[in-house]
């Protein structure tokens, strides 16, 4: 046979390209990619396999490995390259390629064949790692210190079977880029130990929440009002219990089934609010811009606000939608008094132990650098209670405090996060207005129109009172109820609550 056609024959041409290979660069890059192809089909199978598999599983199966394939197959080309190089003298730089050649075209079509296969497994491997990088596991699991506040909660609360990225991606392309950009800037802040402790409300990158909340609850069904029953308990021995039931005025918005009413009248459907803040936190508002279904338009201006109205002109705006109240649907870090409350009323606190609510909510609201500190003192404080001050309830009781230190330890847990500086002041929730001022940032009788028109503090525009009980005995003033303070406070209008029910140690 003539030498040219000797090299046309397959195996003849394996042989030149192994040859090409045999250098330490390539069989680097060949070991480097077997590694990480076996790595990938392991971690993908455990994650398969494995009931709840580790959030690094993920990581490393659909973001690391790949990596380090891909790198492997760089090294192999870069290794061949070289060799080919070193050979210039004796063969051209590049190969040339004869389709008529049986052998050329066996290797094209094998070369062909492997592009094809490794493109559409990357293909499903970017898919999995774009699902991976969405899922509930990567978000609040995979930076535990970081996320641990809000995925805790999260947990608890009534979203807790919705997957972060429903709420803080929302669909379609642009919002993934935008929030996989933040999402990279966060990864190296938790990297490189530069995050803010704790994470700042609000998230200023949130999407509206017409694209977001909408997608599940349609605000132009909601209509009617709602019965809720609040039960407290007092900070005397006793713990007396103080209920109020109040029917809450959600109202709705849809035009066709009557006038948008109630609370939920600010949505967006038929009146749009804009406002303006003069804090981070939008705690304190200086500006509201109303205009109404039938085009109105209506100015407020605080009359305390510390922007003048130049400022207040060239501030940015937000417009009001869901999350201006609804900012804790999932992230709720519930105050130590109502933490309390419910436990006592859930009978997980025993309401015969004397002084246990103000005990409680004193252990809870304590200065503490690390969970584990909260958790000794909390025991140590409830237990020296009642040794010191009921040595008789310590001896009979042992068994009710334990269970008392057992469940306010688990309170702590739930609701602070000394690690992250986080606890319920640094984290208002706006829906309300007791611990909070919530809906009073604006309906506090001080944002006054030029035409002196103030937004409504009035007690009955968005609850009526239903009933009100203390240790029992109805205390709600008829014929026309209306809410009775505990404490005679004169005219309510004139307070904000949450000057002295600030969630901590009672007032
Ligand atoms: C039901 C919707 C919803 C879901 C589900 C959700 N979030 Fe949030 N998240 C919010 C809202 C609303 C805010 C507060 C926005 C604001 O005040 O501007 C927020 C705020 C945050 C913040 C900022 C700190 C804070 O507490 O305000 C972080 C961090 C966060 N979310 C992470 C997560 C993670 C991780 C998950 C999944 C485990 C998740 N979120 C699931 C709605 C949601
Ligand atoms: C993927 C769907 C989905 C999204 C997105 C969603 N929710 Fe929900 N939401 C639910 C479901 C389901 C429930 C009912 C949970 C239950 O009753 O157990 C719920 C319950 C609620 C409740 C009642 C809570 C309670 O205490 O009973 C409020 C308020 C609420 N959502 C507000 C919001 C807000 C605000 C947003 C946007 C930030 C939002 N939701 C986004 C599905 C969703
Ligand atoms: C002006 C403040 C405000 C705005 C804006 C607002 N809500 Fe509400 N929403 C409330 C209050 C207050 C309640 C009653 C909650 C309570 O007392 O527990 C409520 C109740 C709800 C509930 C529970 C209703 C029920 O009948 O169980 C859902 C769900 C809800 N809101 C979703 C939304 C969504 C979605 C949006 C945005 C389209 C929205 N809300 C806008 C204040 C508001
Ligand atoms: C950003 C400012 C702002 C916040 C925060 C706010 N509101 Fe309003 N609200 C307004 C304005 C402005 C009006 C309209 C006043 C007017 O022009 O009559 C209004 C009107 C209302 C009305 C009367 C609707 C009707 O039928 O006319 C209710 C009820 C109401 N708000 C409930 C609430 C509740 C509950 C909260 C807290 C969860 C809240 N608002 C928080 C600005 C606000
Ligand atoms: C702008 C609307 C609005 C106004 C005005 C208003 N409230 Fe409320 N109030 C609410 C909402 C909303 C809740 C329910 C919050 C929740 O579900 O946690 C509430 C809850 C309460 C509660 C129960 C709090 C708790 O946790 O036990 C009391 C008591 C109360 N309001 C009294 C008053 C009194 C007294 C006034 C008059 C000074 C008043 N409210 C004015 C919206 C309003
Ligand atoms: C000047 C301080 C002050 C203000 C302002 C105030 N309260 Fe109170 N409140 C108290 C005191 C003191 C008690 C009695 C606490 C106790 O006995 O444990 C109390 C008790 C209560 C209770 C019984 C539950 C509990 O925690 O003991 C409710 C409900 C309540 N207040 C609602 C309100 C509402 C609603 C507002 C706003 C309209 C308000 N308060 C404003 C001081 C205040």
């Amino acid at each position: 046979m003539a030498p040219e056609n000797q090299a046309s024959h397959p195996k003849e041409h394996w042989h030149k390209l192994r040859l090409l290979l045999r250098n330490p660069i390539s069989l680097a890059g060949v070991a480097l990619a077997l590694v990480s192809l076996g790595n990938i089909f392991l971690f993908s199978l455990v994650g398969l396999i494995a009931e709840r598999p580790s959030p690094y599983i993920g990581i490393l199966a659909y973001m690391a490995a790949p990596v380090f394939l891909i790198s492997g197959l760089l090294l192999i080309a870069l290794g061949a390259w070289r060799e080919r190089r070193k050979k210039a003298g004796e063969a051209p730089l590049y190969p040339r390629i004869d389709l008529n050649d049986p052998g050329q075209r066996s290797a094209v079509i094998s070369f062909g064949a492997f592009v094809v296969m490794f493109v559409m497994l990357s293909g499903a491997g970017s898919y999995k790692a774009y699902e991976f990088t969405d899922s509930v596991q990567f978000c609040g699991q995979t930076c535990h210190t970081v996320m641990k506040p809000e995925f805790t909660a999260y947990q608890l609360s009534p979203h807790a079977r919705v997957g972060c990225v429903e709420c803080h991606v929302g669909s379609g392309a642009t919002w993934y880029v935008k929030s996989k950009l933040s999402g990279t800037r966060q990864v190296f802040a938790a990297m490189f130990n530069t995050f803010p402790r704790p994470i700042p409300t609000p998230v200023h990158n949130l999407r509206p929440a017409q694209e977001t909340c909408e997608e599940c609850h349609w605000p132009k069904k909601f209509y009617g009002a709602q019965l809720k029953v609040f039960t407290h308990y007092g900070s005397d021995e006793k713990n007396t219990p103080r209920q109020i039931r109040m029917l809450i005025k959600t109202g709705g918005g849809d035009p066709a089934t009557g006038a948008p009413s109630g609370i939920h009248w600010h949505m967006n459907i038929s009146n749009e609010i804009d406002y303006v803040a003069a804090d981070e936190k939008r705690q304190v508002i200086s500006y509201i811009h109303v205009k109404d279904m039938q085009g109105q338009v209506t100015d407020y201006y605080a009359q305390d606000s510390t922007l003048t109205k130049d400022q207040i002109a060239k501030a940015p705006r937000h417009r009001m939608d869901c999350v201006d109240c609804h900012n804790r649907p999932t992230h709720i870090y519930i105050p130590p008094d109502q933490a309390v409350d419910q436990a006592l009323l859930a009978h997980r606190l025993d309401v015969s132990l004397p002084y246990i609510k103000q005990q409680a909510v004193a252990a809870l609201t304590g200065k503490y650098d690390t969970t584990e500190a909260a958790v000794q003192a909390i025991a140590h404080d409830i237990d020296g209670y009642y040794e010191s001050k009921y040595p008789e309830v310590a001896k009979n009781k042992q068994l009710e405090i334990r269970n008392a230190i057992d469940e306010v330890q688990q309170i702590f847990r739930r609701t602070t996060f000394p690690e992250m500086r986080l606890n319920w002041q640094t984290h208002p929730n706006n829906l309300g207005h007791f611990y909070f001022n919530g809906c009073f940032r604006c309906h506090d009788g001080q944002h006054v129109s030029p035409e002196g028109k103030a937004v409504s503090k009035e007690c009955n525009i968005c609850h009526t009172l239903m009933g009100q009980e203390e240790g029992g005995v109805s205390m709600a003033a008829v014929p026309k109820l209306s809410f009775q303070h505990p404490v005679d406070l004169g005219d309510l209008t004139q307070v904000n609550c949450s000057d002295c029910h600030n969630g901590g140690v009672g007032p």
